[in-house]
């Protein structure tokens, strides 16, 4: 997939922007404040639509407006199509050349989106919730149904936690029925999403670290020493015994204590927990790993990489790890889009076809390279 043309009205800062990006690099300058993440978001909300910081919708329209629009004519397996979306009070539109998307695993037919944002950095030594959005957004990047499964998931808890608050023993036995197997059905992507990136994550650790590094080994944990092996039933009727066993202390926490809401991603070198022992570099480096499993792992899924969004990762990393990433980037087939304050850090994934555009209080202008 490659963006041909973007437009963008009335979100966040961004009032009216039309651009053409680069095949390959598009690299957004300016000052902290003015837009560069916020283009980045657009973009992101277009081609997975779901918000990259964790916001509520309303906030990405433009102060005093009543609705954002995001837009753009883009080269998929089909051909060029146009995607569209609409963010208001009531909520998101997708349209598909111009028309509403109901079901939306077609919509992303061909499409899907990396990002790379400071934040991400902390991957690896933060708590389990950033590294569970990872593993769902690679699993909905890989296969869009994940989409509607992960919603399912969602409700189906929200439902058993407010019964077992509410209601009475008995209750509570039908809310476990849609959450076990919409669970079950989250850790078969999950499990398979990890046996695809787990090898590519090693390699890519290896690679970034050079001679000598310790192995790096991506695991699945689930909570409450649920085993993760076997089938989707079998997955189910575990966690369903587990949920069974917790019962009492979850009705007086108020909370489902098992399930894959509560599992965790876990990294270790050589056999030790990163979290814990890994060094800060190390710890950065099986990020960068993780990215460029995903990447990697993406591109022979789709026969193609995903488009890349790269939000002012270059400041944060120190000199190696920015080289290592900027030529791996650059000598990808990918569209990237890249932002930065300060042009420098950003030549090395620079070349003759980039485009340069300078992003000043909510505008965006071509700069000639
Ligand atoms: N809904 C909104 N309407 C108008 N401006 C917004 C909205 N949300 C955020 N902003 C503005 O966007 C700016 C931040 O843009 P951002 O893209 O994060 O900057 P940067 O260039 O540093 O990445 C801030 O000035 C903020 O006030
Ligand atoms: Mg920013």
């Amino acid at each position: 997939m490659r963006l041909v043309q973007l437009s963008i009205r009335d979100f966040r800062n961004l009032a009216a922007v039309d651009l053409a990006p680069s095949p390959r690099a598009t690299i957004l300058l300016g000052e902290n404040g003015q837009g560069k993440t916020n283009l980045l978001e657009a973009i992101y909300l277009l081609t997975t639509l779901k918000p990259l910081r964790a916001v509520r919708l309303a906030e990405l329209v433009r102060f005093g407006e009543e609705r954002a629009q995001v837009a753009a004519d883009f080269d998929g397996p089909g051909g060029l199509r146009r995607a569209a979306v609409e963010v208001q009070a009531g909520g998101r539109t997708a349209f598909l050349d111009g028309k509403p998307q109901e079901r939306l695993d077609t919509y992303f037919d061909g499409l899907a989106a990396v990002c790379f944002a400071p934040d991400d950095l902390l991957l690896v030594k933060a708590g389990p919730e950033g590294r569970r959005r990872f593993l769902d957004r690679a699993a909905f990047n890989r296969w869009p149904a994940v989409l509607g499964e992960a919603r399912d998931f969602v409700r189906a808890l929200r439902a058993r936690n407010a019964a077992l608050r509410t209601a009475s023993l008995e209750v509570d036995a039908s809310f476990r029925g849609p959450l076990v197997r919409a669970g079950a059905r989250l850790l078969v992507r999950r499990r398979a999403l990890v046996a695809e990136l787990a090898p590519r994550v090693a390699a890519a650790f290896a690679e970034i670290s050079g001679p000598g590094a310790p192995a790096a080994v991506l695991a699945y944990r689930p909570a409450a020493g649920v085993r993760a092996e076997g089938s989707e039933d079998e997955l189910a009727a575990r966690l369903a015994a587990a949920l069974e066993e917790r019962l009492h202390r979850d009705r007086e926490r108020g909370y489902t204590s098992a399930g894959p809401h509560m599992d965790d991603l876990v990294l270790s070198l050589d056999g030790r927990g990163a979290r814990l022992y890994g060094s800060q570099g190390q710890q950065r480096a099986l990020v960068l790993a993780l990215k460029i499993a995903e990447i990697e792992n993406l591109r022979a899924a789709l026969g193609r990489p995903p488009l890349l969004l790269l939000d002012d990762v270059s400041s944060e990393l120190d000199p190696a790890k920015n080289g290592y990433l900027l030529g791996y980037l650059a000598a990808l087939p990918a569209q990237v889009f890249l932002t930065s304050t300060d042009r420098r850090l950003l030549e090395p994934a620079a070349g003759p076809d980039s485009a340069f555009f300078q992003v000043a209080n909510g505008a965006v202008q071509p700069l000639v390279s």
